[in-house]
């Protein structure tokens, strides 16, 4: 029997010289279909976008109905457009974004702040990934609920991630039920269970910051208005009523912690590898930040726009490392003619960016991080060129993709403006163990550690 094993997209990304752009699976009874190049991507997004609109969704994910108020997760319609409206409009717009820089400032201060004690000018390698999973955090919690929940010795937040962590990784394991639907109503493994058990302490837990915020607003106490404000305060499009419920509402929070925090970190975690994997890429990305960011200054966000190789180094890190392989799986609204093979309506839909990124069309030494490749052309990952989309495309692209990206580029401009980095003494660039973890996303088995020295300005 054909099987995915542990890393699904080089599985299938293994299928293309054989069967061409486009695959066919039957996983269990489930009709899927991988999309494995630029071409095939182009097509599908160019003229196909709509018919494959909706979401494939496992079993699990219905625990406590989150599929139904996930904007992630829901067909694509008249509720999944409120709520990525609200996301556009009212939390992601750039002006939003604008105003949300100092919250993202603090929250990268303490981030290095911790890094400078961890290392301690001892030469151990700290593990870099996981100082920038807590800024992501941090920053996350500072937009949705004005708090930090996690430090370097606080497990506040933890708990509430490890449980979404967990539910997710009952959702990542081939579950029975998914693949013959007919069994459904048996739990046979066990991960319905599971899922349901650890979706509950994660309500349990932002039912918690839900309530606290009623009660805080009905005493008029409180910060300056945050994603939980605008929520709470969401009255509805065009007139229509549309408050959203107490449970719509823990679902939103729940999601962005999801969508935002892992994708990030393990974005940065990789861009830190390949830097220190190839020092010559490291040495050109510091040189540009030295350039620009002159003196005692600090690395802010506005300096991104005038550092186009640190957004080459960037681009080079998603082409090779997306955190979202097959994005979030796509399904067929209805029967579609596609390039020439008929899908059936609910077909699952990967689309490969993992393999479009190493598409030989349209990338030379595809396997090599590269990131001079993308200077002077307008190759950029905000859905436009195919070749490239670890943020997907088309109507269900990502929508923190403008709050990401900022993300992204000010932790590392920050890591590397702040500190030189080696490997530890015991590692040469060669060395560097490259093998992937499947979970939220796919990030480094083993974490990354590297010896942090402080720059002098
Ligand atoms: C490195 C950073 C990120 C990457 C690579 C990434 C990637 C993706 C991908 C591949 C999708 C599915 C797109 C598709 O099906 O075409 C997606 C959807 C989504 N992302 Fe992101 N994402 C990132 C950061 C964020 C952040 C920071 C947030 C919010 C705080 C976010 C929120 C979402 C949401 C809510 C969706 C669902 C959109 C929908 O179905 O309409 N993402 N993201």
């Amino acid at each position: 029997m054909f099987s995915l094993g542990s890393a699904p997209h080089r599985t299938i990304a293994e299928l293309e010289p054989k069967y061409g752009s486009v695959v066919w699976l039957k996983l269990g009874s489930v009709n899927t279909m991988a999309v494995l190049t630029a071409k095939a991507a182009t097509e599908l997004f160019k003229n196909h976008d709509l018919s494959f609109a909706d979401r494939s969704i496992v079993e699990t994910m219905k625990a406590h109905g989150y599929h139904n108020g996930s904007l992630a997760l829901t067909p694509y319609g008249s509720a999944w457009r409120v709520l990525r409206r609200i996301c556009t409009v009212e939390m992601f717009a750039n002006k939003r974004i604008n105003e949300t820089g100092e919250i993202r400032g603090r929250c990268v201060e303490n981030m290095l702040t911790w890094i400078e004690k961890d290392g301690n000018g001892n030469g151990n390698g700290i593990p870099v990934g996981r100082f920038v999973f807590l800024a992501a955090f941090n920053m996350l919690g500072n937009l949705m609920l004005s708090r930090d929940l996690v430090g370097p010795e606080s497990e506040t937040g933890m708990e509430f991630y490890g449980a979404m962590r967990r539910v997710m990784e009952w959702s990542g394991r081939p579950n029975v039920s998914d693949l013959f639907p007919w069994i459904r109503c048996i739990d046979l493994q066990g991960l319905k269970r599971r899922a349901n058990r650890d979706m509950g302490i994660a309500f349990g837990i932002a039912s918690g910051f839900v309530k606290e915020r009623i009660k805080q607003r009905e005493t008029g106490g409180g910060n300056e208005k945050d994603f939980l404000d605008v929520l709470l305060e969401f009255e509805g499009y065009n007139g229509e009523s549309g408050k959203l419920s107490e449970t719509e509402i823990i679902i939103f929070i729940l999601e962005i912690f999801l969508a935002g925090t892992e994708t990030t970190s393990t974005t940065i975690e990789w861009a830190m590898t390949e830097l220190l994997r190839n020092p010559s890429t490291m040495a050109k990305a510091k040189d540009e930040i030295s350039n620009i960011v002159v003196n005692t200054e600090k690395f802010q966000e506005n300096h991104i726009d005038n550092l186009p190789y640190l957004q080459a180094v960037m681009k080079e890190t998603l082409r090779l490392h997306p955190p979202i392989p097959f994005l979030i799986p796509r399904r067929a609204v209805r029967d579609t003619n596609f390039m020439g093979y008929f899908v059936p309506k609910n077909t699952q839909v990967f689309v490969n960016v993992w393999a479009i990124g190493r598409d030989q069309e349209c990338w030379y030494d595809a396997s090599c991080f590269k990131p001079d490749r993308f200077l002077g052309t307008n190759a950029d990952y905000r859905g436009q060129h195919f070749e490239l989309i670890p943020f997907g495309a088309g109507r269900r692209m990502c929508v923190g993709l403008t709050l990401g990206h900022r993300m992204l580029h000010f932790v590392l401009g920050s890591l590397l403006r702040e500190f030189d980095w080696e490997l530890e003494s015991s590692v040469g660039p060669e060395d560097v163990d490259m093998k992937e973890r499947m979970g939220i996303t796919v990030g480094k088995l083993v974490p990354l550690k590297a010896v942090p020295r402080k720059c002098v300005s």
